[in-house]
């Protein structure tokens, strides 16, 4: 395994680190983790050296966490840096910073917090947790032990960004960040503007939620001709860059747990190679001409109150316009056979999704035209 420098911190991590956002589930139940396979996939990451796990409060119905827990059982706690998030919609009061902060505490089992974020940083929730005091908080908490180090996550604009950056002296942040999103949100500018300030930037979401893992279409075409691995490719372009620090995969099964494994024993700044580079621009070009709904299915939007499965319809929705031939009929048969209240059709435009979306997606005008394109 690689290890990286973690900012101004005096912390070495693994090049890789474990997201649990996307764990095994059984039947299809985001919140019914299959544990065993769980623990299994992240025990074989810890022996092979990866040392960062991220959670959070949300995950898998907030079963998450409590896997986590169960997996650094057993003699793992001490091997790893936990990292976990206070859910700043689940804050009515100040009060309930120490409330969320010690329910995590006692579900993850892990005697305290290693990196604490504030969860999705966007303009609805940062001044919301600054009025309330949430920087005067976070240092009390660190001074009683009960986490090591503060960060924060973020889905918003650039200067949003700069100016969460610069109201605190964070340890570290997280960003969504790809080749397909270096305008993006914090996007390249904002990666930089970090690193620079010394902060530790950890990469979310580098597969863009696995969008980017198995393209077919004139995409998928450009990867065969250049026999290159989409998914290790997207990964090396990350880590070939000094201002990331960390780069988080939600990996979903041991096959992708060892896969991903292996290109971060191979990682480094430096070592993309020209051939994969070019690639790269090929396919962000190409990606530039066939614009689709940018929803990494991370499911913040759900539940929706009328039983929607948005980002299943979004799923189907840029497959259906991305790929061709059996593969566009396939999707439009898939949304076809959704129960009907999972349907696009089903929305009633309330907009609660559009809040709680990190992407900035207008889930409320676009339902519609999912619905029209593949009923
Ligand atoms: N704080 C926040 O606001 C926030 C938001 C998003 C994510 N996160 C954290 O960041 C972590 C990483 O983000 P992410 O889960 O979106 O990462 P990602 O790497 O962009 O997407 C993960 C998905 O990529 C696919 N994948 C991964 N490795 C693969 C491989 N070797 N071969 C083929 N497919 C592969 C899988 O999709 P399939 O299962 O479909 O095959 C997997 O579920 C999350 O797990 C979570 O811990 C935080």
């Amino acid at each position: 395994m690689q290890y990286r420098k973690f900012g101004k911190l005096d912390k070495e991590f693994s090049a890789l680190g474990f997201g649990t956002m996307r764990l095994p589930v059984i039947d299809g139940q985001d919140a019914n983790v299959d544990e065993a396979a769980a623990i299994e996939m992240m025990r074989y990451a810890i022996d092979n050296g990866v040392n960062y796990f991220d959670t959070a409060h949300p995950y898998h119905g907030g079963n998450s966490e409590t896997v986590v827990g169960k997996a650094l059982s057993g003699g793992y706690r001490d091997k790893v840096a936990v990292a976990t998030k206070l859910p700043p919609w689940e804050v009515q009061t100040p009060a309930d910073f120490d409330r969320l902060l010690d329910e995590q505490i006692a579900k993850l089992g892990c005697g305290h917090v290693d990196m604490y974020l504030l969860h999705c940083l966007q303009w609805k929730w940062w001044p919301m947790l600054r009025d309330m005091g949430i920087l005067e908080w976070l240092e009390g908490a660190r001074k009683d032990g009960r986490i090591a180090e503060a960060g924060f996550s973020f889905h918003d604009n650039v200067d949003i960004f700069k100016e969460i950056v610069d109201a605190y002296d964070w340890a570290f942040c997280q960003i969504q960040y790809n080749y397909v999103n270096e305008d993006v949100q914090a996007g390249t500018e904002g990666l930089k503007y970090a690193s620079d300030k010394g902060l530790a930037v950890i990469v979310m979401e580098p597969l863009f939620g696995g969008t980017l893992a198995s393209p077919g279409g004139a995409v998928g075409e450009i990867w065969s001709e250049a026999n290159l691995d989409p998914v290790d490719t997207a990964l090396q372009w990350l880590w070939n860059k000094p201002e990331v620090s960390l780069v988080l995969s939600g990996m979903s099964d041991m096959q992708q747990t060892r896969a991903n494994i292996a290109s971060a024993d191979r990682s480094g700044v430096g070592s993309l190679s020209a051939q994969a580079a070019e690639t790269v621009e090929r396919v962000q070009a190409k990606y530039g001409e066939i614009s689709t709904v940018p929803c990494t299915k991370c499911r913040y939007c759900m539940p929706c109150p009328t039983g929607v499965e948005i980002p299943q319809n979004f799923e189907y929705y840029n497959a259906a316009l991305t790929f061709e031939g059996n593969a566009r009929s396939l999707h439009r048969n898939l949304y076809v056979a959704q129960r009907d209240e999972q349907k696009a059709a089903a929305c009633i435009q309330c907009g609660l999704c559009e809040e709680k979306c990190p992407q900035g997606i207008a889930i409320s005008s676009l339902m519609p035209v999912v619905d029209k394109e593949l009923s």
